[in-house]
């Protein structure tokens, strides 16, 4: 039996009636929407609708039902949970079930509900975002004196430490976190009491209401709150924004732990193997965090398709709203727990980072630098620096192989300290700018990342 039967004479299709059906999904916003029927219910009686008796046997239906749980309760010929809510009150209590939709339509009480959950969903993201931000903070700290290649086009570029590369993602992730704060304030304005679209014939401040279910304010205009799901696009982009940082991260882990980098070596419970290559230790999880985030921009593509041009105010487009933004939910917890417990199990390699760094004439800079310092202009130190590497690659050497005659050969103006300038702590600690990677600098954003750490906990 649908709620609206007696304006029909036909029974619906049945290829209809599982098609136009949002129970096998909106059965998530079960706790919601009981939540947001309690307190309609107070609502009601607040302005004498119901009565004290009718007021706390509705509540007690709901309540009940609530404990009952959704077990063997899900039935095809209910359309959705707003639905399957009422006909189940009707079984706990009887025809007293039927007052409780009064001054209210599905399409305030969906809108209501879809944004509990995003927000307790919100919420429990950021959480997951601390203890990433966490993870990073600790590895940063462990890793202050461990040196590798900075790249740019994925080509050794300059030297940097380990704390700093990970002290970049902690900034990075640092931002996702705060735009899911910034988007909280646009999900938690309510839209209950706004009635099918023209607001209700009853009186209705709408703000207790609000308060009580936890929203900090109201949505003004009845029309507006029914039908504008924007909080849910931010909400789909900061989670797609999540995913590009976690797919970025991904990547590099993969980079890293290649056998031909050797960088870092991910835990064996994070990778798998071969079904024919004995040898393989393949980063299964660091891939799949990678290939997660197309679905991810996907449901966010979808949806704002979906809401393009969808005339004012409620159209039953709207239930598109909600597989993708659970299918969003699901993947970016997933990815962000095994983000997480990836980055806090690899083995670092400092051995084969500070070769590489050796290795991949990361120095040049900085004898670009020296002589600088020595009166050259920078273009043509850039050149003798250019020169110097030229040489190194033709005769496969590495800096620590010349002598100083042989610096002389591209300039008179080298002198002994010119080896200090081959040092990699040298060069880092010659990194005066801020925000830089010396030792010095990446202690500085520590101590910030540090305070910052405790303000979100105590939030
Ligand atoms: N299942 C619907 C949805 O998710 C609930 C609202 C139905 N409203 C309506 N006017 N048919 O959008």
């Amino acid at each position: 039996m649908a709620v609206w039967d007696a304006r029909f004479s036909k029974k619906i299709d049945k290829k209809m009636e599982s098609f136009n059906a949002s129970l096998p999904f909106d059965r998530k916003l079960f706790e919601q929407d009981i939540k947001t029927s309690i307190t309609h219910v107070n609502y009601l009686a607040s302005i004498n609708v119901l009565t004290k008796q009718e007021k706390s046997q509705l509540i007690h239906g709901l309540n009940s039902i609530k404990q009952k749980g959704l077990k063997g309760k899900i039935k095809t010929e209910h359309e959705d949970i707003h639905s399957l809510l009422e006909a189940l009150l009707k079984d706990e209590i009887g025809a007293l079930a039927g007052k409780l939709h009064t001054a209210r339509s599905r399409n305030d009480l969906v809108a209501t509900d879809f944004r509990l959950f995003i927000s307790e969903k919100n919420h429990a993201i950021k959480k997951q975002l601390t203890r990433l931000l966490a993870n990073f903070l600790e590895v940063a700290k462990a890793n202050q004196k461990v040196i590798l290649p900075g790249f740019t086009h994925l080509q050794g570029a300059q030297p940097i430490t380990f704390s700093f590369y990970c002290l970049s993602y902690f900034f990075m992730f640092l931002r996702d976190h705060e735009r899911l704060t910034d988007n909280q304030k646009r999900i938690l304005l309510s839209p209950l009491g706004s009635g099918a679209l023209a607001g209700i014939n009853y009186p209705h401040p709408r703000k207790p209401s609000a308060l009580e279910l936890g929203f900090k304010g109201i949505l003004p205009n009845a029309m507006d709150a029914v039908s504008s799901r924007d909080f849910l696009v931010e909400f789909q982009a900061n989670l797609a924004i999540i995913m590009m940082h976690l797919s970025k991260f991904a990547e590099d882990m993969i980079i890293y732990s290649n056998k031909q980098f050797d960088f870092i070596e991910m835990d064996e419970r994070y990778a798998t193997g071969s079904s024919i290559m004995p040898n393989k230790k393949n980063p299964d999880a660091l891939e799949l965090i990678r290939g997660k985030t197309g679905r991810v921009y996907g449901n966010l593509m979808a949806l704002l398709t979906t809401l393009k041009a969808l005339p004012m105010a409620y159209n039953k487009d709207l239930q598109e709203d909600k597989e993708g933004s659970f299918d969003s939910i699901e993947t970016v917890e997933n990815c962000l727990e095994l983000a997480g417990s990836c980055l806090k199990t690899i083995t670092i390699n400092a051995k084969k980072m500070h070769l590489a760094t050796e290795k991949g004439f990361l120095q040049a800079t900085d004898i670009a630098d020296y002589l600088v310092n020595k009166g050259l202009p920078f273009r043509e130190a850039h050149g003798v620096s250019g020169k110097i590497v030229k040489h190194l690659v033709k005769n496969e050497k590495i800096y620590s192989d010349l002598s100083l005659e042989d610096f002389k050969n591209f300039s008179s103006l080298f002198e002994s300290d010119v080896f200090q300038c081959l040092d990699l702590n040298t060069l880092i600690e010659n990194k005066k700018s801020h925000g830089s990677t010396s030792f010095r600098e990446v202690k500085k954003q520590i101590h910030l990342a540090e305070k910052t750490m405790k303000r979100i906990l105590a939030d």
